[in-house]
């Protein structure tokens, strides 16, 4: 059984044991478990989990290794879990806490009293994805007359921007970017704006690689043609203008630049709070306004929702207000301090081993590199640094930019970066020891080419049985430990199959538990 496999779950038979009317296994115990018994419960399942806490993974979760801060953000949760961001008439906390968070975002980013975005207003949402697609959707709107609107995107943008486009029925636009630079030609991104296009996106940094777009070159473009400009500051916005005060050089990026209508920027990101709270901005009221759903149209109450959901929880709110106010503007310049550290350590870590390249120079708080030498794979590599419990994320390869591993680098990570470069010396040592993954050259051929509407549920069914995918029984998580086959596979195959393929392994892991 591998170390992440555990055995935990609803207790089929509960009822059983205690002479129920039923023996049937069931999810929904016929009689009600005590409290102590479901929190093990909750805490077996948990143990299957990569560690969210130490400074060991590298992608999915912040920690700023603050003392006493977990325990405040649980605790401001538990206060509004129950509020509901429905009504804010009804529930005026939820009001209070959500225009501070947009206050303490616009503030950072350009917006606010006393600077060129003083109208600056904003919603909070449930998250990165949830912000992209409200500004999509509120340039859309903003354009009733396109009949069919498009937005144009670098090809680092995250992939939100592309669920946005497919949820909303834009267009996607998609420009290079150099292989040198990660960056679009700001060129490129005027060539690919026509008449119908209603907003123009950039990121402030890019998730694969940190790298920040030329923000003011692309508003620039965007606003010549009189097109919206979003600038994507979901990932590093928090961090951004505290690395400029450390003297890390970071070009102009937020409201402050002319010709950026929009920006977003994620609270339970490197703001540290715990999920679920990201701010959407938007320059004045007037870009606000199409982003907004009211209907008054049927017997119930006037549904007005600023966002997607309609009934909010006021927990996450709550936990990031109570994150925000308790780290403070000093706190968050100690956390991007100590983040830089740990970048600049890393990143020396990868130079100092042959075979590796840094992909790009670590401009924010991401580590990104690749391999230079064919004889050391890099899912390998990957799977050698899981053995030994550094969880780092591999991205595949993109048009001519070659498969990477991406380390999101946060405060916690300061400490562990010797142990870090030691680990990846040794992992580079087996990698190289185990060869590359080497698989047969018809599979390879075949997943080069299947067409995904060949995929058959049985097909997928038997390749995910032959690559040990897809089994979440017992709690674990229906991957293999080791993953550099499946990695070598995915890799070799073509976007729309590797999309489909994931999906429907995805489809296998959702399954009820009955
Ligand atoms: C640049 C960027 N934009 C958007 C998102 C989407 O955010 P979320 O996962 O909170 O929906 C991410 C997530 O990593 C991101 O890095």
């Amino acid at each position: 059984m591998s170390e992440r496999t555990v055995t935990a779950g609803p207790r089929v038979d509960a009822g059983a044991e205690r002479g129920d009317e039923t023996s049937e296994p069931s999810s929904l115990p016929l009689r009600g478990l005590p409290a102590d018994e479901v929190l093990a419960e909750v805490r077996a399942l948990r143990a299957a989990d990569r560690p969210t806490h130490g400074g060991r993974l590298f992608a999915y979760v912040y920690d700023p290794a603050v003392p006493g801060l977990d325990e405040l953000a649980n605790s401001a949760y538990a206060e509004s879990a129950h509020v509901n961001g429905l009504d804010p008439t009804a529930f005026p906390s939820l009001l209070a806490m959500e225009n501070t968070l947009v206050g303490a975002a616009a503030r950072l980013l350009g917006g606010g009293p006393g600077s060129t975005a003083p109208d600056a207003v904003g919603s909070v949402t449930g998250g990165g994805t949830e912000s992209l697609i409200l500004a999509v959707k509120a340039a859309r709107d903003s354009r009733p007359e396109v009949a069919e609107p498009r937005l144009v995107v670098p090809a680092t943008a995250h992939a939100a921007f592309a669920k946005a486009a497919h949820y909303l029925r834009v267009a996607l636009d998609t420009v290079a970017v150099s292989a040198q630079t990660l960056r679009p030609d700001p060129a490129d991104v005027a060539a690919a704006i026509r008449p119908e296009t209603v907003l123009v996106a950039c990121s402030a940094p890019s998730y694969a690689h940190g790298v920040i777009d030329p923000v003011e070159q692309i508003a620039a473009v965007a606003a010549e043609r009189g097109v919206r400009c979003h600038v994507d500051a979901c990932f590093g916005g928090w961090t951004l203008p505290y690395l400029r005060r450390l003297g890390v050089p970071v070009p102009p990026f937020d409201l402050g630049v002319a010709g950026v209508t929009s920006i977003s920027v994620d609270l339970h990101k490197y703001a540290y709070a715990p999920k679920g709270v990201s701010v959407l901005l938007h320059r004045d009221p007037a870009s606000r306004a199409p982003q907004f759903f009211a209907f008054a149209g049927w017997p119930g109450y006037t549904m007005v929702n600023p966002v997607i959901s309609s009934t909010r929880s006021g927990g996450p709110i709550a936990a990031a207000y109570a994150t925000v106010r308790h780290l403070g503007d000093d706190g968050y310049l100690d956390l991007a301090r100590r983040t830089r550290a740990a970048v600049t350590g890393l990143a020396a870590a990868v130079r100092a081993v042959d075979g590796l390249r840094l992909l790009a120079e670590p401009e924010s708080t991401v580590v990104c590199f690749t391999v230079s030498d064919p004889d050391l794979d890099l899912f390998t590599l990957v799977d050698e640094l899981t053995a030994r419990g550094w969880h780092t994320q591999p991205q595949f390869r993109y048009a001519d930019l070659p498969a990477s591993v991406h380390l999101t680098v946060t405060a916690s990570v300061a400490p562990t970066v010797p142990d870090f470069g030691a680990a990846l010396v040794d992992s580079v040592a087996a990698a190289r020891a185990a060869g590359p993954v080497r698989l047969p050259a018809d599979l390879l051929a075949l997943v080069g080419s299947l067409d995904p509407d060949q995929l058959t549920p049985d097909l997928v069914a038997t390749l995910a049985t032959t690559l040990g995918l897809g089994s979440p029984a017992g709690g674990g998580s229906g991957v293999p430990e080791r993953m550099a086959v499946v990695n070598t596979l995915l890799d070799a195959a073509p976007p729309a199959l590797r999309e489909r393929l994931l999906a429907e392994f995805v489809g296998l892991l959702q399954r009820p538990t009955y």
